[in-house]
């Protein structure tokens, strides 16, 4: 298979690619691998590949131009990928299905992104590792190029590819390795019994009892057999909460409001629960409600909004204005 990249910044790919698997995928030719600068398409003195957004805002964009020649001298007949926040999410079905193809131009953006009419015009589908916005798409497409190389045929053993996490919708069990026992934590007893059908259908139990615990909404997709659909273990209750962990918050200065988002109860039954433990509320005067300004002023520094940090600290809009307002002084 072979991947090309453009990209602003082909030294960030060197090192992650230059050791273990995907090194190894490499040299065999398993994986061809090319890393392109961006700047080798523009066309003025200044190797300039981006400009201002139309309409104003902060960053810059990706120029048209220097980014349709570049994707086109690359793409051939390669099925052409840009890295973005608002793609669809890469998963394992996703890497399995670039692996399936002989070429793949992936795309990596920067600053603010890439102007539409290039999305619409060249690109073939849009892919997000991730619902969180990240300073550029090298990384991304690192993290594409790892999960597809390590499916590439050859590159890692069949058998590891079958047990892996996400491969039959479950996430794998756990992994344990010598010694049989340490600081008095015993290896499970089937794993040393050299049983093999024993240790299959203890793994297989596992990673589904892993994937309903850690991640109940894979299991409906899951590859199980109606026998152990049957038999799924009931997803964990909500962790009940603690009048030790709400006396600890209180005594460590946090408001009952506060508590109350924080452990997803109302407040009046933070104060009744800590009233119930013995502990004397501070007046509501004298009380801090909610986040401090410092705190406040910290997050709106992440670009959220006054309704966003009100529902996010569990208090009103008021309230958010206010911290601000005694940041600013
Ligand atoms: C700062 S981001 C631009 C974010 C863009 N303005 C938006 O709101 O969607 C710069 C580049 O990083 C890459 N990027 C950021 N987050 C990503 C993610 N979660 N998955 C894939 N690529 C991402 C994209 O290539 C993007 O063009």
């Amino acid at each position: 298979m072979r991947i090309d990249v453009l990209t602003l910044f082909p030294k960030m790919f060197e090192s992650p690619f230059a050791e273990s698997i995907v090194a190894r995928a490499r040299a065999a030719g398993k994986l061809e691998l090319a890393i392109h600068d961006l700047r080798g398409w523009a066309t003025d003195r200044h190797r300039t590949v981006d400009d201002v957004p139309y309409g104003g805002g902060a960053g810059m964009v990706f120029s048209p131009e220097p980014l349709a020649t570049a994707i086109r001298a690359l793409r051939s007949r390669g099925h052409v990928v840009l890295l973005s926040a608002q793609g669809r999410l890469f998963d394992e079905a996703a890497a399995r299905r670039l692996a399936a193809l002989d070429h793949v131009v992936l795309v990596a953006g920067h600053y603010e992104g890439v102007d539409e009419r290039i999305i619409e015009t060249d690109v073939d589908e849009e892919l997000s590792i991730g619902d969180y916005v990240l300073t550029g798409g090298e990384i991304p497409a690192m993290v594409v190029i790892d999960a597809v190389a390590r499916l590439l045929p050859g590159v890692i053993d069949a058998s590891s590819l079958r047990e892996e996490s996400h491969t039959v919708g479950l996430l794998e069990g756990p992994q344990y390795t010598r010694p049989p026992e340490f600081e008095g934590r015993k290896v499970p007893a089937v794993l040393l019994s050299g049983d093999h059908a024993s240790i299959e259908k203890w793994r297989r139990a596992e990673a589904i009892r892993r994937t309903v615990e850690r991640r109940p909404e894979l299991i409906d997709a899951a590859e199980l057999t109606p026998a152990e659909r049957a038999r799924l273990p009931r997803p964990a209750a909500k962790a009940a909460v603690r009048d030790a962990d709400l006396v600890a918050a209180y005594r460590s200065g946090v408001g009952s409001y506060r508590i109350a988002a924080r452990f997803g109860i109302s407040p009046a039954t933070v104060r009744a629960r800590l009233r119930a433990a013995g502990v004397r509320l501070r007046s509501a005067r004298g009380a801090q409600r909610g986040p401090t300004a410092a705190e406040v002023a910290r997050m709106r520094a992440t670009g959220l909004t006054v309704r966003e940090l009100a529902r996010h600290y569990g208090v009103s809009h008021v309230t958010i204005l206010d911290r601000l307002k005694k940041a600013a002084k």
